[in-house]
């Protein structure tokens, strides 16, 4: 396989952005691999023979279980461990657009773990095992908190009103669902309301997006459900 890769670079958070282009030639691998392939060459030089720096990004895991490795591949918001290539062609990498760059291909999604913290989601007591709701329940907990949703959501910019995006919905469904405590749901649903209900435009941009194929809109329903129109079918 034959790929001209290039990416959006950045030295640090303060210097101007620029595209550096590599030559890649090998197997067919993920986008992940490609850029280690690259990285481990000794005295790396770009598409035209120009000594370059090591390509940064990050990754905890490799295998779509830390969101440490989100990025734009070709356009779009995904996992560079989980998006596999194998044909010739071009590869366009950048970071997400919708967080401050820390260098290369890394940013820091700080805002994400901070809007969760703010949402109160923890649970009082032991939750109980519901299984009617226990498929929605388990996808709630398998978002990695990789910021792809964010990335397309027309509402969401990391402005001074700290609109959450999908990802508060998604994580609160587990919590809300089965917090029995009337003060602490009342906290959740208050900031629910205020960091994610009163923001949503309901455009669904974020539904199809999801890398870990979480069902973003039934999660985004079962919240408000219970958030803000009070319905908990499944209280015990
Ligand atoms: S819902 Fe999906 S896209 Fe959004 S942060 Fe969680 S894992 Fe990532
Ligand atoms: S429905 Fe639209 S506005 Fe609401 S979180 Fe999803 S992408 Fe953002
Ligand atoms: S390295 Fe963890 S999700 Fe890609």
């Amino acid at each position: 396989m034959k790929l001209k890769v290039t990416v959006k670079r950045q030295k640090d958070p303060q210097s101007p952005p620029y595209e550096q282009s590599f030559l890649y030639q090998g197997e067919g691998a993920t986008v992940a691999g490609i850029i280690r392939k690259i990285n481990q060459r000794e005295n790396l030089t770009d598409i035209n023979g120009e000594p370059a720096e090591k390509i940064g990004w990050e990754c905890g895991c490799m295998l779509r279980k830390c969101g440490a490795c989100a990025m734009i591949i070709n356009g779009r918001p995904s996992l560079a461990c989980s998006q596999y290539i194998e044909a010739d062609g071009e590869l366009f990498l950048a970071p997400l657009s919708k967080f401050p760059v820390v260098r290369d291909l890394i940013v820091d999604r700080e805002h994400i773990f901070k809007s969760l913290y703010k949402a109160a989601l923890w649970l009082d007591e032991n939750m109980g095992y519901d299984e009617e709701h226990h498929a929605a329940r388990f996808s709630s907990s398998n978002c990695i908190m990789c910021g792809c949703c964010l990335e397309v959501c027309p509402e969401f910019s990391l402005g001074e009103d700290n609109y959450s995006g999908a990802v508060l919905p998604v994580n609160s469904y587990r919590i809300a669902d089965r917090e029995e405590e009337p003060q602490h749901l009342k906290q959740i649903s208050k900031q629910y309301q205020k960091a994610f209900f009163s923001g949503c435009g309901q455009s669904l941009s974020c539904n199809k997006i999801c890398p870990c194929n979480l069902p973003v809109e039934e999660l985004i329903v079962k919240s408000n459900a219970i958030n803000v129109w009070k319905r908990r079918k499944n209280k015990k």
